[in-house]
């Protein structure tokens, strides 16, 4: 039997094509509302508010973010939620540095959050697993920010929308998803999402041979019937693709091994060579931030037709605000039994 809290958001592979189909046209929706100042939209934000009046988030994060812990919070106050609680690096600010563990600390803090009314938690950790153990003991559902080098649900989310926005459907394209797809958790999150609920999509993993894609995903898309291919140099695929995904080299995780960057510089970056060889309508994503150092997505690039990393950003106020409609409100797709270690 799952320990884990009802409608908890923990990884990408919980959602089923019925439930992501009824969401992206439920952020659609949400996305004309957020970004009109016509009668009929004030109309919905005041009915969204009434609905949303003593409900609430906490939101604790153990590691660095901007996009994500600011986007749930403008996505929250989009609704009317009471943000209940707002930690940017918990364990810095909190009894933590005077020993506590993680673990109480979620019972604690989701234990806060009950007497206020129906909450939910945001979290997002260091470790790999750590979201769905909390979820394991938290009284409230859970959303997944991110656990360490795991998942990054609500990101692969507000992925796929930016595809679907931008091209009316995510079936059919061709994606490379480029740079560390073995310590970056968004790509995880959106493997699976893809994996799981798209038709005839073609994947290239473009890495360094230390950095490439996990076996446990590529098992995944097989047994989806998702053709893939691995790369080991973006000029080989970028003209031929509908969306190129990038990502930073991570250096944080535990157990990164070394990656040689002029290579990554040559081979696995949005240089002036790979640019010249893009479509006029494919799409260049990136999840952010990006590295200083390695300038794996120069800021020369912001000025191409193709940058779409900064409106993929803002994607994420209309996902998550539907999210957490969802997960106070309605139903999410449940965990699927197998998947879940405390199972
Ligand atoms: C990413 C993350 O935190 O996983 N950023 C994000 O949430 N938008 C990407 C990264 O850290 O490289």
């Amino acid at each position: 039997m799952s320990l884990v809290h009802p409608n908890s958001v923990i990884y990408a592979q919980q959602f089923n094509p019925d439930w992501l189909k009824y969401f992206m046209g439920e952020v659609a929706k949400m996305d004309r509302m957020i970004n009109c100042t016509e009668r009929w939209a004030d109309r919905q934000r005041k009915q969204l508010r009434q609905q949303c009046e003593g409900y609430g988030v906490g939101v604790t994060f153990w590691e660095y973010s901007t996009r994500t812990f600011t986007s749930f919070i403008t996505a929250a106050k989009t609704l009317g939620l009471e943000i209940v609680f707002a930690h940017p690096l918990f364990a810095q600010m909190s009894s933590e540095m005077k020993g506590e563990s993680d673990l109480d600390s979620i019972r604690i803090l989701t234990d806060n959050l009950m007497p206020f009314g129906r909450h939910a938690f945001i979290m997002r950790h260091t470790e790999e697993g750590f979201a769905e153990m909390a979820a394991g003991i938290s009284s409230v559902p859970l959303i997944n920010g991110g656990d360490g080098p795991g998942q990054h649900p609500t990101q692969a989310l507000l992925d796929y929308y930016t595809i679907q926005k931008e091209f009316g459907s995510v079936d059919g394209k061709k994606i490379a998803m480029v740079g560390d797809l073995r310590f970056g958790r968004t790509i995880n999150s959106l493997s699976y999402l893809l994996g799981r609920n798209t038709l005839d999509v073609e994947l290239f993993f473009v890495a360094p041979p230390e950095r490439q894609i996990s076996e446990g995903i590529k098992d995944f898309l097989q047994r989806h019937e998702i053709r893939f291919h691995e790369v080991d140099d973006l000029h080989e695929v970028a003209g031929s693709c509908d969306v190129v995904y990038m990502t930073r080299i991570q250096t944080e995780r535990e157990g990164c091994p070394p990656v040689d960057l002029d290579q990554v510089r040559d081979r696995f970056s949005m240089s002036p060579s790979v640019v010249q060889l893009l479509q006029e309508h494919m799409i260049i994503m990136h999840p952010l931030p990006r590295s200083k150092v390695v300038n794996e997505l120069p800021v020369e690039v912001d000025a191409i037709r193709q940058a779409r990393y900064f409106q993929q950003a803002r994607n994420g106020i209309p996902v998550r605000a539907v999210l957490l409609l969802e997960v106070l409100f309605g139903q999410i797709s449940s965990i699927p039994e197998e998947m879940l270690k405390a199972a």
